[in-house]
């Protein structure tokens, strides 16, 4: 990876990368997605062919850095998520850094429409996040913390009772949609694939919620010589 601003052409090593993309001092919510050129945020029906190898390792990097991965029940369905999120690097990377071997993955649904195996791959105990009123199945309940919040403040206060305040939101663009709109979002890390996707797919923050246009500050632009990687902060 190389970066173009603020250092132009500076080649940029793993240790880099991570400098790039800090944990927070705080509590941090930072939202990872990539869109097409034309703002899909799907091809076929998932994002994976808009990404690239290098979007792949910066992923691995965004989960190592984070205490929890926050995922909308309709990316688990589309993408599966089975078995650990990071590798053996990344797990021995958060070793050295003090950190649990594995973030935790916490899966946002009402309906509860999930396989099990999801829960049960996982290397670290998984959260369920869902409303106050959904019934937990018992096998649901057993392989899960199961954290009950129906908007995204009440999600985040859940997470933080289990001390997981790094919090890496990886969609799908219904959830983000939710996040943006609450002003929860304190940083987005946009992926910009070469593609241009045609109509009818997603943008990257979708639904029902209202919210007024926010602008966010730039802190840097990455590329690996086809995407371009896009970091914002809160102002
Ligand atoms: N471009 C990218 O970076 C990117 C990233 C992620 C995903 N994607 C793509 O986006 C698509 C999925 O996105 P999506 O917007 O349809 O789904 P999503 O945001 O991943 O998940 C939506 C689901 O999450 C649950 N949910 C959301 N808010 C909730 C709340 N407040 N309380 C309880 N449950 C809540 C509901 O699950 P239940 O239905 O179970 O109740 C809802 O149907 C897939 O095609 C995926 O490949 C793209």
């Amino acid at each position: 990876m190389r970066r173009l601003w603020p250092v132009p052409e500076q080649e940029l090593d793993q240790e880099g990368l991570l400098a790039a993309y800090p944990r927070g001092e705080r509590a941090l919510v930072r939202l990872n997605m990539v869109s097409s050129l034309d703002g899909a945020a799907t091809l076929g029906g998932r994002s994976g062919g808009l990404g690239s190898p290098a979007d792949q390792a910066l992923l691995g990097l965004l989960r190592a850095q984070a205490d929890v991965v926050l995922v909308g029940a309709g990316t688990i369905r589309a993408e599966g998520y089975l078995g650990p999120l990071i590798g053996d690097a990344l797990v021995a990377l958060r070793d050295a850094a003090g950190l649990a071997p594995h973030p935790r993955l916490a899966i946002v649904s009402g309906r509860l429409d999930l396989d099990l195996d999801v829960l049960t791959t996982s290397p670290a105990r998984p959260l369920l996040v869902t409303s106050a009123e959904a019934v937990v199945p018992p096998a649901f309940a057993a392989a899960a913390d199961v954290v009950r919040g129906g908007d995204p403040a009440e999600m985040l206060a859940g997470l933080r009772e289990h001390g997981l305040g790094q919090v890496l939101c990886e969609g799908g663009p219904g959830l983000a949609g939710q996040f943006a709109a609450a002003d929860l979002l304190d940083e987005v890390c946009l992926t910009l694939s070469p593609v241009l996707a045609g109509p009818g797919a997603s943008r990257i923050v979708a639904g029902e919620a209202a919210m007024e246009p926010r602008r966010l500050a730039l802190a840097h632009t990455l590329t690996d010589g086809t995407h371009l990687f896009l970091r914002y902060r809160r102002p």
